[in-house]
């Protein structure tokens, strides 16, 4: 019998929902929410309120697309965290409310895992590369830069970790200070492309391990735009393309050269890599780059796949599903994962 999965994600600023059967995608949509831009970054408590308002109608039209009636649904699957508390609330009480009203199961998942797992997700007609294990990888997003490895569908070991900002952080925050808009890592990838990524050299913290720093890299570009701007007001106008071709470059070798480290550390030459930032062109052309000089086995999802969406949420929860892993009703949300 087929198994299909109703998946609800909102632990930031992107409501999205989907319909995952047998591991396909039937449906996923995602509602941005643009309020957030003009603020610089996530306002917690306008992205409450905005999940509040799309969850109903986001999940209608999930289910229509998919063609499915809310009797074929065998499970829900949500993320319980890590994430901003208020959002969080808002899809765990209505995966809750969803479970309980049609009394099936429901499933919890963690967003970082799902963002992994999102390697797995099929499509019908069309062939989808599928990692085998051991498979290790990069995840790099807004909140997290971890180097993960993964014995099977849900057994997973983090290797690597950022000891302060994440590599998205990285890109927000700087992007902050050329005055972009927030997110800042997709317009410092547009402009990049039109800039000299070696006009200017930053800082690269040397960090121990597989573990990564970004807050140094912020700090280092915030004084040297600081010291270039008090000599030419016009400064950051006149060299943004650059400013954000080198940036992006530097946060790149410091992302790849990890991985590379972790590669000769665990033999482990099946990778990937997932999260936000991973839809960064830069970041896609170096680890491409460096797959083909290695012979690593490369895995890059599908751009839909990369940033916030439920259908990452439903395959996981699908694999969970096939393993009996439920949550009862007293689940709660956790910030902290
Ligand atoms: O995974 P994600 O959607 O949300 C979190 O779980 O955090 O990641 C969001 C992050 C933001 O920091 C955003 O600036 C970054 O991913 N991002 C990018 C690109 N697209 C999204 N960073 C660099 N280049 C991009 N093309
Ligand atoms: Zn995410």
């Amino acid at each position: 019998m087929a198994v299909t999965i109703l998946a609800i994600e909102s632990s930031c600023d992107d409501t999205s929902v989907a319909v995952i059967r047998d591991g396909y995608v039937l449906s996923n949509l995602i509602a941005n929410q643009e309020i957030h831009m003009s603020y610089g970054g996530v306002v917690p408590e306008l992205a409450s309120r905005a999940h509040q308002a799309n969850i109903v109608p986001v999940t209608q039209q999930a289910m229509l697309r998919a063609q499915i009636t809310s009797e074929e649904i065998n499970a829900v699957a949500f993320t319980r965290g890590p994430g901003l508390l208020g959002s969080l609330l808002v899809g765990t009480s209505f995966a809750k409310g969803f479970a309980l009203a049609k009394d099936i199961p429901l499933i919890e998942v963690n967003h970082l895992q799902a963002h992994v797992m999102a390697h797995f997700i099929l499509e019908k007609d069309k062939e989808t590369r599928i990692p085998s294990f051991p498979f290790m990888c990069l995840l790099v997003s807004g909140g997290h830069t971890r180097i993960i490895v993964m014995k099977s569908h849900l057994e997973m070991e983090v290797i690597g970790n950022t000891i302060d900002d994440a590599a998205g952080e990285a890109f927000d925050k700087c992007g902050k200070v050329m005055g972009l808009p927030y997110p800042a890592g997709p317009v410092i990838d547009k402009m990049a492309k039109a800039g000299n990524p070696n006009a200017f050299k930053f800082a690269k913290p040397v960090v121990k391990g597989l573990d990564f720093s970004f807050s140094g890299l912020k700090t280092s570009f915030l004084y040297f735009l600081r010291d270039q701007v008090k000599e030419n007001l016009a400064f950051i106008e006149e060299n943004k393309a650059d400013l954000c071709a080198s940036l992006q470059k530097t946060i790149i070798t410091m992302l790849v050269s990890k991985v590379v480290k972790a590669v000769s550390e665990t033999g482990i030459k099946e990778i990937g890599i997932a999260g936000g930032v991973s839809a960064n062109s830069g970041l896609r052309d170096a680890m491409t780059e460096e797959s083909e000089k290695r012979k690593w086995n490369l895995f890059i999802p599908e751009f839909r796949y990369t940033t916030d969406n439920a259908a990452m949420i439903g395959i996981t929860g699908y694999y969970k599903y096939l393993r009996g892993e439920f949550c009862g009703q007293d689940v709660a949300p956790l910030a902290r994962f």
